[in-house]
């Protein structure tokens, strides 16, 4: 039952309770007093009744008159032949008598009373209340042929039961407006403030600490108030300072790069960080709706518990390496997983043990070359001029071969570094094509491979970076012709190059092609990565790459806010595609 429901019936039973209380009282007042009443005014009137049979007979043995004195509120009335007589001369209720002796005698009970049998007589009693509000008691007794009422009037206690039924009336009205009082005074001053106090209370529990209610009395409500007021004020500081501990907390583990998930020991995982949220999905079962983690762990986790012991774990999924930490929470028997993920930290490990490999080995076959070449000049090998320049100038292009690795090294880590700047301008595409071809033009003819340039109609210059542009296309036209393919397979070996506007998303589309050797499947993803060379152009002879070029080319393309894709097929070609946006109206 609601507290509302049950102050109402409360109040409705105290009502009547008070009701019946009343009622009771009315009522058995009312019957006492009657009953008593009665009782003494029968009492008087059977006296009164003996008295005047005393007086009557001792009139007939011819006594004196008079010598009996009635009390003065009977009515003491002798009935003889037809005649009636006061025997009371001191009745003081003279209206009474006369109605007894001419009204109530003369008709129905009261008539009767006339012709009572002598034996009855003497007990003949009768109580008259019919006659309007007049109520009387009469006795009736047989002297002789002569009958003897007494009577006595007791209509005083109608007036009586009407007074009390007013006072009752009254005690009714009274109690109701007191009652009304007390509700209104109780609702006011009692349950409206606790019921205030009660939603103040519910308020904070949730956290809203919006409201306050001030002290409005000195009693025990007032107390209240003050107590739950300043309840109020613990728990919003609490709440608040928990709050930015929350927040605080909440950031400091979301700006974390390390995943974290809580594994309870049911094996339900809870992301607790953002990371936490990004990785969890590949730890828990698919399609499990409870997000328990899979099997492979479990054992781990059972042991982080049972040894209370911070756990590793190397794994691998859909081409990540994460390292996972697994710390036991022993309160809460359960475990937190430390998420990291570590590609790109093994991927620089072995980038770095690429490079020292890749950079010792480059650099010592043409530094052994120029030891070997410049050694053979110093003890005078060369028998002809001709042959001592033959070994300078192999001593010059393997110095130049170092120059340029040195070169590209320095290349890529200022750009990696963020040095660089893009420098951007309108360029006549077609010459600025041809410039980069013509630097190809002696290679080209000398390896017998045709290089053929496409530009579409709808565009001549666009806003580019022409220094850095160079070096992509350069890094391009070098890669096609260094990976060419053997001029025995092929009928013929072209680069070609296509430079296309996308005139509806503003995009200058250029691809750079060739029917070279191709790069394996496996490798296309990493060839943008510095230092990667595919096996297949290692065991290439003459290739002397370094693995950096398509890694400038990459970067410099994403300083244009471009993109760049190849499409190969090993033994067939390459494709690669660069797609620039057009950020300015440079475009004619
Ligand atoms: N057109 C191509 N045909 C076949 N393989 C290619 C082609 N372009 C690039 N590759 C492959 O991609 C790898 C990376 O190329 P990248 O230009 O970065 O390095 P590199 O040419 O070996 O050395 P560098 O350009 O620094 O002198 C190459 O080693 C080669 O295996
Ligand atoms: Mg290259």
């Amino acid at each position: 039952m609601k507290r509302k429901d049950k102050i109402l019936q409360n109040r409705i039973f105290l009502v009547l309770i008070i009701f019946f209380v009343l009622f009771l009282f009315n009522y058995m007042n009312k019957k006492n007093f009657q009953e008593t009443v009665e009782s003494d005014s029968f009492k008087t009137v059977e006296c009164s009744m003996r008295y005047a049979e005393k007086y009557l007979m001792s009139l007939n043995n011819a006594e004196q008159e008079g010598q009996i004195i009635f009390q003065p509120d009977v009515s003491v009335i002798l009935v003889s032949k037809g005649n009636t007589f006061e025997l009371n001369k001191l009745v003081t209720d003279q209206e009474h008598s006369r109605y007894v002796q001419t009204e109530f005698l003369s008709i129905g009970k009261g008539k009767d009373l006339l012709n009572i049998p002598q034996t009855k007589a003497n007990q003949y009693a009768l109580k008259d209340d019919n006659h309007q509000l007049r109520t009387f008691i009469a006795l009736s007794s047989k002297v002789g042929d002569d009958v003897l009422i007494v009577s006595k009037n007791v209509s005083h206690y109608k007036t009586f039961i009407k007074n009390s039924e007013l006072l009752f009336l009254g005690l009714l009205i009274a109690s109701i407006i007191m009652i009304t009082i007390y509700t209104i005074h109780q609702r006011r001053y009692f349950y409206s403030p606790i019921e205030e106090l009660t939603d103040l209370a519910y308020e904070y529990s949730e956290n809203n600490f919006s409201h306050h209610k001030e002290t409005t009395s000195n009693d025990m409500i007032g107390h209240l108030e003050t107590a739950i007021n300043k309840l109020g004020k613990v728990l919003e500081t609490n709440s608040l300072m928990n709050k930015r501990e929350r927040e605080l907390m909440t950031h400091i583990y979301d700006s974390l790069d390390i995943g974290i998930i809580y594994v309870t020991k049911e094996n339900i995982v809870f992301p607790f960080n953002v990371e936490g949220k990004d990785y969890y999905t590949a730890f828990i079962k698919s399609d499990d709706q409870e997000k328990r983690i899979k099997d492979s762990y479990r054992k781990l986790i059972h042991e982080a518990i049972v040894n209370k012991k911070n756990s590793h774990m190397e794994v691998q999924q859909n081409h990540l390496i994460y390292d996972l930490e697994f710390s036991p929470v022993a309160s809460l028997t359960g475990v937190v997983i430390f998420i990291k993920d570590i590609t790109s930290a093994k991927q620089l490990l072995s980038i770095r043990e690429d490079l020292i490999t890749n950079v010792s080995h480059d650099l010592r076959t043409p530094l052994a070359t120029i030891q070997g070449y410049s050694e053979a000049i110093k003890d005078d090998i060369a028998e002809t001029i001709q042959e001592k320049n033959e070994m300078a100038q192999i001593i010059h292009e393997e110095a130049s071969q170092m120059n340029h690795m040195i070169t590209r090294l320095l290349e890529v880590s200022s750009i990696k570094a963020g040095e660089s700047t893009v420098n951007k301008k309108p360029v006549h595409l077609a010459e600025f094509f041809n410039g980069v071809m013509h630097r190809f033009s002696q290679t080209l003819k000398s390896e017998g491979i045709q290089c053929e340039l496409e530009i579409a109609y709808n565009i001549s210059y666009f806003s580019m970076d022409a220094d850095k542009m160079h070096r992509v296309f350069y890094n391009l036209i070098d890669n096609a012709i260094k990976y060419a393919a053997d001029p025995r397979t092929r009928e013929s070996r072209f680069i070609k190059i296509t430079v296309n506007f996308d005139g509806l998303i503003d995009e200058l589309f250029v691809t750079v092609s060739d029917n070279g050797i191709g790069i394996s499947k496996e490798s296309i993803p990493y060839i943008f990565e510095r230092f990667y060379k595919d096996d297949k152009a290692r065991t290439k002879p003459k290739t002397n790459g370094s693995g950096i070029g398509l890694s400038i080319v990459e970067n410099i393309i994403k300083e244009h806010s471009g993109t760049i894709s190849v499409k190969s097929l090993p033994d067939v070609g390459t494709c690669f595609m660069i797609r620039l946006p057009l950020l300015d109206d440079t475009i004619e």
